[in-house]
């Protein structure tokens, strides 16, 4: 075995990618998949059908029956729990989990929030997006006294608001603080937590905003912005993510990092005057 091999191979590693179907968790399926890992994802099957992006899965990294998938709801405790047993009869008891599911819906001035909405985008974001799989797979995981690692996933609202999206940035910065005190209660139990901040990725939901001539690449004038703040001066490619992914998930390279959030941002958050 090579030493790149030793240090990344993610071989005796299951994981769970929850919203595995949507665009960035996808990316980060593939590369575990790559990487020697089982991946389970675990979506809605709502707005993306979990069978055909299990199907894509397996075509991009060649994983072959090492991918599988399960329909449920992360808002939804009980369906969480049973969803972690469906797992086991398929592949090895879950030691990794992505908190893929995450989404931004709706912008307004803050005088004028829809209250509704905004219970909505945090029930996504904080409690289907982090709060609930943590709870249960943490919990199983110190009963049983396995060794394991949690990969959140915050954004670059988790540190500087964006404009108008007031539940999400609310839901992001508690992902980054969640990140850093779970991280802390349950290290002495073997289990890592650590984070990743995505710059802008163009997905589903912020393609709208971003690109205003799908033929062109014309950008919007929020795209122009956020590429004049990006000193890299580009979107992220999904390629981008791979790395952060394997390294997080392998207890041989990242085995002493825990509790910190890593930006994959192109220096967004480096911009100044
Ligand atoms: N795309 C970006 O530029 C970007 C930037 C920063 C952070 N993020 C974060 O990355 C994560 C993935 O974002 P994306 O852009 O790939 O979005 P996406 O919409 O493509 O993926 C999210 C997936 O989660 C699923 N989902 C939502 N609620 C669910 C629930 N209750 N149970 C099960 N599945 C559920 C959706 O059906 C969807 O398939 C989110 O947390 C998002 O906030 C994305």
């Amino acid at each position: 075995m090579s030493y790149v091999d030793e240090l990344f191979s993610l071989k005796g590693v299951s994981a769970v990618v929850t919203g595995g179907a949507g665009v960035l968790p996808s990316a980060m399926s593939v590369a575990l998949a790559k990487a020697g890992a089982e991946v389970t994802i675990w979506g809605r099957g709502t707005s993306h059908p979990v069978t055909e992006a299990v199907e894509s899965i397996r075509d991009e990294s060649g994983a072959g029956d090492r991918v599988h998938g399960i329909t449920v709801d992360t808002n939804d405790e009980d369906a969480v729990s049973a969803a972690f047993e469906e797992t086991c009869l398929h592949a090895a008891m879950p030691n990794l989990l992505v908190n893929g599911v995450g989404g931004n819906q709706g912008k307004s001035e803050f005088v004028d929030i829809d209250v509704d909405l905004f219970r909505r985008v945090v029930d996504m974001n904080l409690l289907a997006g982090l709060v609930i799989p943590t709870k249960i797979f943490a919990g199983k995981w110190i009963r049983e006294k396995q060794r394991a690692s949690i990969i959140n996933i915050s954004s670059m609202s988790s540190y500087n608001p964006l404009s108008g999206v007031w539940a999400y940035d609310a839901a992001k910065s508690a992902v980054l603080n969640l990140t850093v005190g779970s991280a802390r209660e349950f290290a002495p139990h073997g289990i890592r937590v650590n984070g990743i901040a995505p710059g802008f990725f163009i997905g589903h939901q912020n393609r709208r905003l971003l690109i205003a001539d799908d033929e062109t690449g014309e950008l919007t004038e929020r795209g122009k912005q956020i590429i004049g703040k990006t000193p890299a001066g580009r979107f992220g490619d999904f390629a981008d993510i791979e790395g952060v992914t394997v390294y997080l998930a392998s207890e041989r390279a990242s085995g002493f990092v825990t509790g910190v959030t890593i930006p994959v941002d192109g220096g967004y958050l480096t911009d100044n005057v």
